[in-house]
C-alpha cells in the first residue's frame, strides 16, 4: 500500500509534501479512535527492544533524527508511529527562514535525499514553549545549533542559549557542528572550537542538580585523523554520546544523472548511499573507545538488516529519517520486529 502512496506524493514537490502529509496526519491523530488503532497498527512493546543509555529509559532503540519535526510541531502523531525517540530542530537562537526553496530533493534511483534546508526553525523560544505543552511522554533529544549570521568565534554563545532554553524540556542534548548546509559550520568540528562550546555547556550541566546528557553529531566527511580527535575529545568533555552521522557532501557513486544533481546544487545527501559510510564511522569509533562511548547511528537505515549491522558495529541506538520516506510508517515496526526475532 505504502509504494502506491509513495509514487503519487513523489510527484509532489519534496518539502510541500512533508509538511501537508504530517499537518494531514496530525488533523486525523486528533480523532482518538485513529490515534488508538494507530498505536495498535504500529506500536511494538516488548522487553527485548528496551535499552538504558546515558541514564534514559528507551522503549526501544529506533529514534527519528534531527530535521524531520524542526519544530517539535508532530510528537505525539511520532509517538503514534512506534517511535522511541524523537530529535527536534536543529534549534537556533532566533528564529530563522532558511535557504532560498526547493532546498530538499529527492533522487529515488538512489533512494536518497538531497537538502540544504539551512536550520529553517522557529527559533528557541518559541520551540521551548511549545515542549512545556506537549501531551506526549515520548523521549525528546534537543538537537542544537547556531544561527547563520552569527560568527564561529561567538557560536558557543548561541549553543548556551539553547542549551539554558530548553534545558526543563529535553531529555538530551545533541551539538550539531556538522550540517553542510550553515556555511563555516562544520569548521567548529576542530578540536579547539569544540573545547571552547563544551567547555561552557559542562560547566553550565556540572551546576544543575542533574546534568543532561550532552552528545556531538559528527560528518560522515571526516577524516580518521578528525575522527579521532573527537574520540579524544569525547572523554576530555566528558561526552555521553555521539550521533554518527550527519548528511555527506560527498556525490561519488550516485546512479542519478550528474545533470540532475548539477540542477538539484548543494547541499547535504542522505539515505542509502550513506548507509557504508556511517557503518565504517560507528565501527571505528566503537573500537577505538572499546565500545565505552554510546553511538547513535544515523545514516541510511532503512530495513531490520541495516539496523542488525548497525547495533553489530557497536551502535548503542539508532535514528532513520531518509529511511522513513521510502519505507512509509510501518519502518518502526518492521525494524522492531526484526530486532527481537
Ligand atoms: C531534509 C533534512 C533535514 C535535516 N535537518 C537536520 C537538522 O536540522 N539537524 C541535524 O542534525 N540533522 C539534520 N538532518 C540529518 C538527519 O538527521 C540524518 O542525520 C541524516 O539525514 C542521515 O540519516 P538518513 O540517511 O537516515 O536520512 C536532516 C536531514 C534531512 C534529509
Amino acid at each position: 500500500m505504502y509504494p502506491i502512496i509513495r509514487d503519487l506524493l513523489f510527484n509532489f514537490d519534496a518539502e510541500g509534501v512533508h509538511h501537508f502529509s504530517m499537518d494531514a496526519f496530525k488533523t486525523l491523530n486528533k480523532w482518538p479512535y485513529f490515534n488508538r488503532i494507530l498505536e495498535q497498527q504500529f506500536r511494538v512493546d516488548h522487553h527485548k527492544l528496551q535499552r538504558k543509555y546515558f541514564g534514559i529509559y528507551f522503549p526501544n532503540p529506533v529514534g527519528l533524527g534531527a530535521g524531520f519535526d524542526k519544530n517539535a510541531l508532530y510528537l505525539k502523531e511520532l509517538e503514534s508511529l512506534g517511535f522511541g525517540f524523537v530529535e527536534i530542530g536543529t534549534v537556533t537562537p532566533l528564529p530563522q527562514d532558511g535557504n532560498e526553496k526547493p532546498r530538499l530533493f529527492r533522487l529515488p534511483k538512489d533512494q536518497a535525499l538531497i537538502n540544504r534546508m539551512g536550520f529553517n526553525n522557529h527559533g528557541v523560544k518559541v520551540i521551548a514553549n511549545r515542549l512545556r505543552q506537549r501531551t506526549t511522554s515520548i523521549i525528546v533529544g534537543g538537537n542544537i545549533g547556531k544561527n547563520k549570521l552569527t560568527p564561529n568565534e561567538e557560536a558557543w554563545k548561541d549553543y548556551e542559549k539553547c542549551y539554558t532554553e530548553l534545558f526543563d524540556c529535553v531529555d538530551y542534548f545533541v551539538i550539531n557542528v556538522s550540517s553542510p548546509n550553515t556555511p563555516g559550520l562544520r569548521e567548529l568540528q576542530e578540536k579547539s572550537s569544540l573545547q571552547k562550546i563544551f567547555g561552557q555547556l559542562q560547566n553550565l550541566n556540572q551546576g544543575q542538580i542533574k546534568p543532561k546528557p550532552l552528545l556531538l553529531k559528527i560528518a560522515p566527511d571526516l577524516t580518521i585523523g578528525q575522527v579521532d580527535d573527537i574520540i579524544e575529545l569525547s572523554t576530555e568533555m566528558k561526552l555521553s554520546g555521539l550521533v554518527a552521522t550527519n548528511t555527506t557532501i560527498n556525490r561519488e557513486g550516485l546512479l542519478t544523472p550528474a545533470n540532475d544533481l548539477e540542477k538539484m546544487g548543494a547541499g547535504g545527501l542522505s539515505g542509502r548511499p550513506l548507509t557504508k559510510r556511517s557503518l565504517e564511522i560507528v565501527k571505528y569509533i566503537h573500537q577505538q573507545t572499546a565500545g565505552k562511548l554510546p553511538i547513535i547511528a544515523s545514516g541510511g537505515i532503512f530495513n531490520g538488516q541495516d539496523a542488525l549491522h548497525q547495533l553489530k558495529a557497536g551502535a548503542s541506538l539508532l535514528q532513520v529519517w531518509t529511511g522513513f520516506v521510502y519505507e512509509g510508517p510501518a519502518i518502526v515496526k518492521n525494524i522492531c520486529r526484526e530486532l527481537i526475532n
